[in-house]
């Protein structure tokens, strides 16, 4: 089968592999219909985040059952699925302690041997271990395109939503419209209590996404920015603040913005150690979370794209075959700020729904 693959730092290719094959009894494997890329895919092709390379890349995807492990019983051979980028088994201590993203038995999908050696999705075919507890199922009526945003940004800005808890009468902010910032502004608008909604990003066609998605205030970031926000919260500031960039400057305005008895969520994974202003926060009795996203909400998540609460389907504004992967991946590594979302469809296999 035709699988993308990471050879050396700086390029991904088409490879032909073998097909993968039931390994335990609680194994699902899936026909993929459409996959999609990340920026965590971008941080492993440019050698930040393993220094292996020679390994099959790719985490988000929606497809159909094609061979279930003896023990799977909740899903059946022909339903389409998603799951999550980490699989998970429900059992490990990690596990039970609530920490399924560092599942002790998983890893994360097309991440290479140091992170489980797990298959990449971004291929015809993939192993999924853990069916029962991993799959989520797609209604008919979600695109691909949704039901991989499920997966994995809409799920991860939701989480960043959930910990920086805005109230009723109470404004969020985030920082960076990238797909998970523009999660975290769709979901505070559609499924939490936030009041306001302020999104920043140096990119307009990214704030305009912002204000399609939801927000009810967008802005480049400057030096008035925190004047602004300050003005449009009554000089309060922002109770709710959610970090999507994770750079310096976004965690400086961060802590500037923050109201008294705020909470500031860092989604960013920064490709650097940054500094906190602890005492500034500290006078503001603020909190600070920080953490990988929460992927056990998916079947939630599901049912309010199902039923038209959410539609992620705007953040999808490229998509490409399997064999124009390589040159995307080029363009979106050279930095083109209004590729947002690139849906992958696997020819052959089948697919549901266009990119926008
Ligand atoms: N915590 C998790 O579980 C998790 C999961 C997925 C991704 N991430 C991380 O979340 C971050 C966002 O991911 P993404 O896919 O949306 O990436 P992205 O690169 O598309 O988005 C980042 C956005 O930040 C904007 N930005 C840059 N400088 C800014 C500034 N000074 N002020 C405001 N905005 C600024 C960029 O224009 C861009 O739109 C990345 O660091 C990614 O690695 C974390
Ligand atoms: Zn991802
Ligand atoms: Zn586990």
């Amino acid at each position: 089968m035709r699988s993308a693959f990471f050879p050396e730092v700086g390029r991904v290719t088409v490879a032909e592999l073998p097909d993968p094959e039931l390994l335990n009894p609680t194994d699902a494997l899936i026909r993929v219909h459409a996959a999609a890329i990340c920026g965590s895919d971008l941080h492993i092709r440019a050698g930040h985040i393993t220094p292996e390379t020679g390994f099959p890349i790719g985490h988000e995807y929606v497809g159909e059952i094609e061979a279930l492990g003896s023990a799977v019983t909740r899903f059946s051979i022909g339903d389409r699925v998603t799951g999550p980028a980490a699989p998970y088994c429900r059992s490990c201590e990690m596990c039970q302690r609530g920490q399924h993203q560092l599942c002790q038995r998983g890893g994360i999908l097309g991440s290479g041997p140091a992170m489980g050696g797990l298959d990449g999705a971004q291929a015809e075919l993939i192993r999924v271990p853990w069916a029962d507890q991993s799959l989520v199922k797609v209604p008919e009526e979600v695109s691909d395109a949704a039901a991989i945003a499920v997966a994995d940004i809409l799920s991860t800005g939701w989480s960043g939503v959930r910990q920086a808890r805005p109230q009723p009468g109470e404004t969020l902010a985030v920082f960076g419209c990238g797909p998970v910032g523009l999660s975290a502004v769709h979901t505070a608008k559609r499924i939490s209590a936030a009041s306001q909604v302020i999104a920043v990003d140096p990119v307009e066609s990214r704030r305009r996404l912002a204000r399609k998605l939801g927000a009810d205030a967008v802005m480049a970031p400057d030096d008035a920015t925190v004047e602004v926000i300050r003005d449009l919260t009554r000089g309060v500031g922002a109770a709710a603040v959610v970090d999507a960039a994770g750079v310096q400057s976004t965690m400086d305005m961060a802590c500037e913005v923050v109201a008294v008895g705020g909470r500031i969520a860092e989604l960013g994974i920064a490709s650097q150690p940054f500094t906190l202003d602890f005492g500034r926060l500290l006078m503001k009795n603020a909190t600070i979370w920080t953490g990988l996203g929460d992927l056990t909400r998916m079947n939630e998540l599901m049912a309010l794209v199902g039923d038209g609460t959410l539609d992620p389907n705007p953040m999808f504004t490229h998509s490409c075959t399997l064999d124009e992967l390589p040159a995307m991946y080029d363009r979106l590594a050279e930095g083109d700020p209004e590729i947002v979302k690139v849906l992958v469809t696997v020819e052959g296999n089948k697919t549901a729904g266009e990119a926008t």
